[in-house]
């Protein structure tokens, strides 16, 4: 009779199982990062916690290479201009400063709606991002709260009720009707003069300088879009009729009809800025259109040289919200000598943190830049 190899031989366990578990390692290559979690023994510090991300695992250890890849961007970008590069984005706008790296900042329209907003703001405000790409929410839900303020809620409120009370919810923000109402008091006469300009002088206008004048008129330092108008940052938002905004551009149109509102300049100058800069990095923060369309830019170039997403979605279902970085290397959006990073993660949780470690904790060299840049100059 045939010996079984699996059968038990006195005191020895089946071989099949001892040599499936006990199965020998290769060594691991030398220098290898070993995991491990910050040590809250050693106190509270907040800086060192993020650090140890890196050698958590999973989304933190994405964190970790984010902020490694982010800082590769800002270093790139505050090192002396490789070549020559000219940024002619937008013919009305003013003329923006040349930079080693033009880094595209882009964002969902509900990161505004939520506290990201002034996250967002900041690197505006400090020049610290060179072209925006948002959807038309992250445009009028700026300007709407500088007129009226957007409240915490709860996600599991009751639309009827909400509805009765002329309450709109937005996840668990709460936005009073009314706030609609000053925006579009607010809209009407601007638009009148952007039909009148058109008609006067042939202002030919685009999403992005329709949104430079509306962050002009806004003139309130908690705007996103003021600082982009002070600092020449074109904002493109080629959907831009897809919100309240469009409601405005439909009640206007009976009003006074006319005003055009052309997407293919755009479309020229942001895919200009991108092939005429030295470098380029994406920041995409959410997923869709504002995605897509910086991706798209950047494959007029052969690709972005960075490249971070932060975003929920996932790639099962074909979708491009959940396309990973490599699947933009095929496309040519993302350099194939890139390293990019996605984190899978809600932005509101991760996107403060994200720039804390790396464009804050970098604030005194974009200062030093920017004397250096104003001596050259
Ligand atoms: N406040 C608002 O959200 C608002 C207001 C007015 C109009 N709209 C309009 O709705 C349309 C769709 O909005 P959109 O294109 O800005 O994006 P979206 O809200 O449809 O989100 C697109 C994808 O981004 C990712 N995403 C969204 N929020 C995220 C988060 N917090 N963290 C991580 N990932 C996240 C998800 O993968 C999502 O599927 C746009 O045309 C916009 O103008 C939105």
């Amino acid at each position: 009779m045939e010996k079984n190899p699996n059968a038990e031989n006195g005191n020895m366990p089946p071989s099949l199982a001892t040599d499936a578990v006990l199965l020998k390692s290769e060594a691991i290559p030398n220098g290898t990062p070993i995991i491990k979690g910050y040590d809250f023994n050693e106190g509270l510090d907040y800086h060192r916690l993020l650090q140890t991300y890196m050698t958590s695992g999973f989304q933190a250890q994405n964190f970790g290479k984010a902020v490694e890849e982010i800082n590769r961007m800002i270093s790139c970008k505050l090192s002396p201009l490789s070549q020559e590069h000219t940024i002619e984005c937008n013919s009305q706008q003013t003329y923006r400063e040349k930079t080693n790296c033009t880094i595209f900042l882009s964002y969902t329209s509900n990161m505004i709606s939520a506290g990201v907003r002034e996250i967002i703001r900041f690197l505006v405000q400090h020049k610290m991002v060179d072209c925006i790409v948002t959807t038309a929410g992250g445009v009028e839900e700026d300007f709407i709260k500088c007129m009226a303020p957007t409240y915490m809620g709860d996600f599991n409120l009751s639309g009827r009720m909400l509805r009765d009370k002329g309450i709109n919810r937005t996840g668990n923000l709460l936005v009073p009707n009314d706030n609609y109402c000053k925006f579009h008091d607010w809209m009407m006469p601007i638009l009148d003069v952007m039909l009148e300009e058109q008609k006067s002088v042939g202002t030919l206008w685009t999403p992005s300088r329709m949104i430079d004048r509306l962050g002009k008129e806004i003139n309130h330092p908690d705007s996103v879009y003021y600082w982009a108008h002070k600092n020449s940052i074109p904002v493109f938002s080629p959907a831009l009729t897809d919100g309240s905004l469009g409601d405005q551009f439909f009640f206007h149109s009976f009003k006074k009809p006319g005003l055009v509102l052309d997407i293919i300049e755009d479309i020229r100058a942001i895919n200009s800025i991108a092939i005429q800069s030295s470098n380029t990095g994406m920041i995409i923060v959410g997923a869709g259109l504002i995605k897509h369309h910086t991706c798209n830019a950047n494959m007029m170039r052969n690709g972005a040289d960075f490249a971070v997403y932060l975003n929920t979605s996932s790639e099962f279902d074909g979708s491009d919200s959940g396309a990973s970085p490599d699947e933009a290397v095929s496309w040519g959006k993302i350099r194939k000598t890139a390293t990019p990073v996605k984190i899978c993660a809600e932005a509101s949780l991760v996107f403060p943190l994200l720039i804390a470690e790396t464009f804050v904790r970098r604030q005194q060299e974009f200062k030093n830049f920017r004397v250096t840049l104003a001596a050259e100059n």
